[in-house]
């Protein structure tokens, strides 16, 4: 394995523009002639399961997110996310037929193994999706998938938060089939995986400008807001985790519809607001809460869609399936969480306090 940063000053920036490798990697691995190719027994066991819930902490916990809704719309099957060092303390209520996945790019995060050490004990089904093949979760559970995202250096995690949200939109979409689920607005995920690398890459070739972006709106200061609702409130989450690691920024991800309930009194002339708009049935309302922040100061980036953007958004990604956008949504934030950093003459790849995985609880 290669695991030299060649040109680049940085693990964490020439891990963002793998990005699109990575995509097309996964394509070619879980794709035989343009169908899912997942082990029949671990479908035949998901088929079983009444509830999936989804196990992660950190970055992964932000990919969980998106596969949680990707299992229940093109699968149809019930689907939450948990945080591993919450969940495990507390299993509440499960479903009569619950599967469990863990999400770990390291497969080694104490706090997700303590709650598979639980639901072995329980006789509860269980998958690791995991960039490393023979880590202690891909071990320990039922049935393991890889990233193939190659070995993640960076602490910050980059390749393998997009590379878990398209591993967990090929599961779903095996999982789909395999119950004949019809879904409601089916997705190509083969062909939208193509369509991601390609929607990233056109991200990567302007980091001249996102670099300016990076200058006039968190350079200057040292707290910045990402907002957005559903799948763009997830990614806010992402942006904002991305730029507190290695910026040291506080920058916080709020869904937009709450900003007024509380979040809206932090805003004051020139606070920098990051909006995502990236979806068709809440752009209007999200466009609204932008209008709200300016009038009280803020200085606004927004980050939309193409098929939903306006003269005026500073960043235009192109369309993908609405449920995938967060594939190409989160790489300005990590370009802006990297050069960020970078200005600041922090360590990009090793920021204080952080380890790459934490095995303690
Ligand atoms: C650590 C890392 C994070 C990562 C989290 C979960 O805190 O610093 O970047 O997201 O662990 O790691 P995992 O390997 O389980 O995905």
């Amino acid at each position: 394995t290669d695991i030299s940063k060649g040109t680049y000053d940085s693990y964490m920036s020439k891990e963002i523009d793998e990005q699109p490798a990575v995509l097309r990697r996964i394509a070619k691995e879980y794709y035989r002639d343009q169908q899912p190719v997942i082990s029949p027994d671990l479908i035949a066991e998901m088929k079983q399961a009444d509830r999936i819930y989804i196990v992660a902490a950190g970055t992964s916990y932000h990919a969980g997110l998106v596969g949680q809704e990707l299992f229940e719309e093109l699968a149809n099957v019930p689907a939450e996310v948990k945080l591993a060092s919450e969940f495990g303390h507390h299993l509440g209520k499960l479903s009569q037929r619950p599967f469990f996945i863990f999400l770990t790019q390291s497969g080694e995060t104490a706090d997700s193994r303590q709650v598979l050490v639980q639901t072995k004990a329980l006789k509860y089904p269980s998958l690791t999706v995991t960039n490393v093949a023979n880590s202690t979760l891909a071990r320990e559970s039922d049935y393991a998938l890889l990233l193939h995202a190659g070995p993640e250096i960076a602490v910050a995690s980059t390749k393998a938060y997009t590379a878990q949200i398209a591993v967990q939109a090929i599961l779903a979409q095996a999982l789909g089939q395999a119950l004949n689920y019809q879904p409601k607005h089916p997705i190509d995920v083969l062909n939208q995986l193509g369509l991601a690398a390609n929607a990233i890459q056109t991200v990567i070739d302007q980091k001249d400008k996102l670099e300016k972006l990076t200058e006039d709106y968190f350079d200057k200061h040292d707290r910045a807001f990402f907002i957005g609702r559903g799948n763009g409130y997830m990614v806010a989450l992402e942006a904002a985790l991305k730029l507190k690691e290695v910026s040291y920024i506080h920058a916080e991800g709020f869904a937009a519809g709450e900003l007024k309930h509380g979040t809206i009194a932090l805003i004051e002339n020139q606070t920098p607001v990051v909006a995502f708009i990236l979806e068709e049935a809440t752009a209007a309302h999200t466009r609204g809460n932008v209008k709200e922040v300016v009038s009280r100061g803020a200085h606004t980036l927004t980050i939309a869609k193409k098929s939903l953007a306006q003269s005026d958004d500073t960043i235009v990604l192109d369309d993908l399936n609405e449920l995938l956008m967060p594939l190409v949504a989160i790489i300005p934030g990590q370009l802006f969480a990297y050069f960020a950093a970078k200005h600041r003459g922090n360590d990009v790849d090793q920021p204080r306090n952080l380890a790459k995985s934490v095995t303690v609880e």
